[in-house]
């Protein structure tokens, strides 16, 4: 289709029903969220809201490449199976021209409203002449949002002193002693991330309240799509932070996300930060938003891909970008685990289990798949090293390896030999627990999620095998032991 110069909801809902015959399928995943067409980046307007989950997504319905960024829209009873409903928003106003870009939702007078970020280009230069603000959308059924008429509802020009004239954006909002707030990302334009509060009593008049928390020089140089909620008895601010330094084996992609455990207070606009940590440690998960549900769990969304980075499906297939399996968050001492929802186990098909496999050089399971969920518990023994190899084809040349080494504690994701995207390998210390290692490995057609222990550490990918690289082996350097292994396909 020729260049599109007006936006509008039913021109992007048109385009996606009329072109979603061409989308491709190898690497659509099972049981993941993905446009229907075009691009997805960050989740969005994450809810629970009469009765079903809600999820928005950046969106671009027209390719499959960033662009104007809509708000696309899926709903799930059960955070695994997902119903699209039609885009939500279109950068068809003058206050978002430019773009939607990412934000929150929040249920208020039983309606469901959207705070979002309204992007306009203000010069030639598309990644420097902008400005940001934040709107609203309301909505009476969950599906058709109107935005509000007096929007922005925090203009540019309530920017404080010290800060970007331009980054800010991603309004997340929430509800605290009987007021609302909302948390918005920006930068010191020295280089610096930091996140601004606001307080308000009916969401459309803010005050500014405070710089919450601001880089110290070694967080980043802007800070996108904050997050701020309470986690049993602590408060935890969540952050991706762009451009972050690498710290050891850690924060080694372009952009991070961050996890500081801590206690803020409201009045004064204040977090104090007791400890942070990575949330995923992994290639590709990013911008991700919480929201607590009708069952009192916090779940948190990432964006399962990373700026900047080869995205194979971009040619030829008709999509691009992905959402991570939803994780519940639970508070642990001075850490935050990330544990598969429940629900997950609901998708689970066709069991295998195997138990007491003695491990010394390559084992071939007799199953396969591009689809499941793998449960394993290793015994180190005297082992130097063990651990899976995913997606293999019968040549033993295409393959994603997941190592455990055990005289460093570390676990290794290797996606070098993973098919045609990018390759590199990620690894994050984990404790072996009376000398063993639990994990929990989700594979799809195009991902693959580890989550070891409790979840203390998750990792997650993209990955391009071929379909029929479909091979599951088990490996060790000297000998190992597994205990158990089950298998479920998920559908
Ligand atoms: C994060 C982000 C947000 C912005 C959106 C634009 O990935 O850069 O800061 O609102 O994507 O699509």
């Amino acid at each position: 289709m020729g260049s599109v110069t007006t936006y509008s909801i039913e021109a992007a809902n048109k385009f996606i029903r009329d072109s979603k015959h061409l989308v491709r399928q190898d690497y659509r995943l099972t049981y993941h969220l993905m446009a229907e067409y075009g691009w997805m980046n960050d989740p969005n307007g994450f809810v629970h809201y009469n009765g079903e989950y809600h999820l928005f997504y950046q969106h671009y319905p027209y390719k499959p490449v960033w662009g104007p960024m809509h708000w696309g829209h899926a709903v799930s009873r059960d955070l695994v199976h997902w119903t699209y409903r039609p885009v939500a928003l279109a950068p068809d106003t003058a206050f978002d021209r430019g773009g939607c870009f990412s934000g929150s939702a929040i249920e208020k007078d039983g309606k469901l409203v959207l705070m979002y970020t309204g992007h306009v280009v203000t010069g030639p230069d598309n990644n420097q002449d902008y400005k940001q603000s934040q709107g609203l959308a309301i909505s009476e059924n969950g599906i058709d949002f109107e935005k509000y008429e007096g929007n922005p509802v925090i203009g540019y020009d309530e920017i404080p002193a010290g800060v970007s004239v331009k980054d800010f954006r991603d309004p997340k909002v929430f509800e605290r002693n009987g007021n609302y707030y909302v948390v918005l990302g920006s930068n010191d334009a020295k280089g610096n991330g930091l996140v601004l509060l606001y307080r308000s009593e009916d969401l459309k008049q803010w005050t500014f309240v405070n710089v919450l928390a601001k880089s110290d020089g070694t967080l980043g140089d802007n800070w996108e799509c904050p997050d701020l909620f309470p986690l049993g008895d602590k408060d935890i601010f969540m952050l991706s932070p762009q451009r972050m330094p690498a710290q050891g084996e850690q924060y080694r992609n372009l952009h991070s996300t961050m996890y500081m455990i801590g206690s803020f207070d409201p009045e004064a606009g204040t977090f104090a930060s007791e400890r942070n940590a990575q949330v995923d440690h992994g290639f590709d998960f990013y911008a991700p938003q919480s929201t607590v549900d009708h069952l009192g769990r916090r779940i948190v969304i990432g964006w399962m891909d990373m700026w900047e980075t080869a995205m194979p499906t971009q040619e030829g297939h008709h999509w691009a970008g992905a959402m991570s399996l939803p994780r519940e968050a639970i508070l642990d001492g001075d850490r935050i685990l990330f544990q598969p929802i429940e629900e997950i186990k609901a998708a689970r098909h066709n069991a295998f289990e195997q138990s007491g496999i003695s491990l010394d050089g390559i084992f071939g399971m007799p199953v396969t798949g591009d689809s499941y969920e793998l449960e394993v518990e290793f015994e180190a023994g005297d082992a130097l090293a063990f651990g899976l190899k995913l997606r293999v084809d019968d040549a033993g040349k295409e393959e994603t390896v997941l190592t455990y080494l055990v005289e460093e504690g570390l676990l290794c994701l290797n996606r070098d030999r993973s098919g045609i995207g990018p390759g590199g390998e990620r690894r994050a210390a984990v404790p072996l627990k009376s000398g063993k290692l639990a994990l929990r490995i989700f594979v799809d057609k195009s991902s693959v999620e580890v989550f070891a222990g409790d979840g203390e550490v998750v990792m997650t990918a993209r990955i391009y095998p071929a379909p029929e690289s479909q091979g599951i082996r088990l490996f060790s350097k000297g000998a190992a032991y597994v205990r158990q292994l089950k298998k479920w396909d998920i559908r």
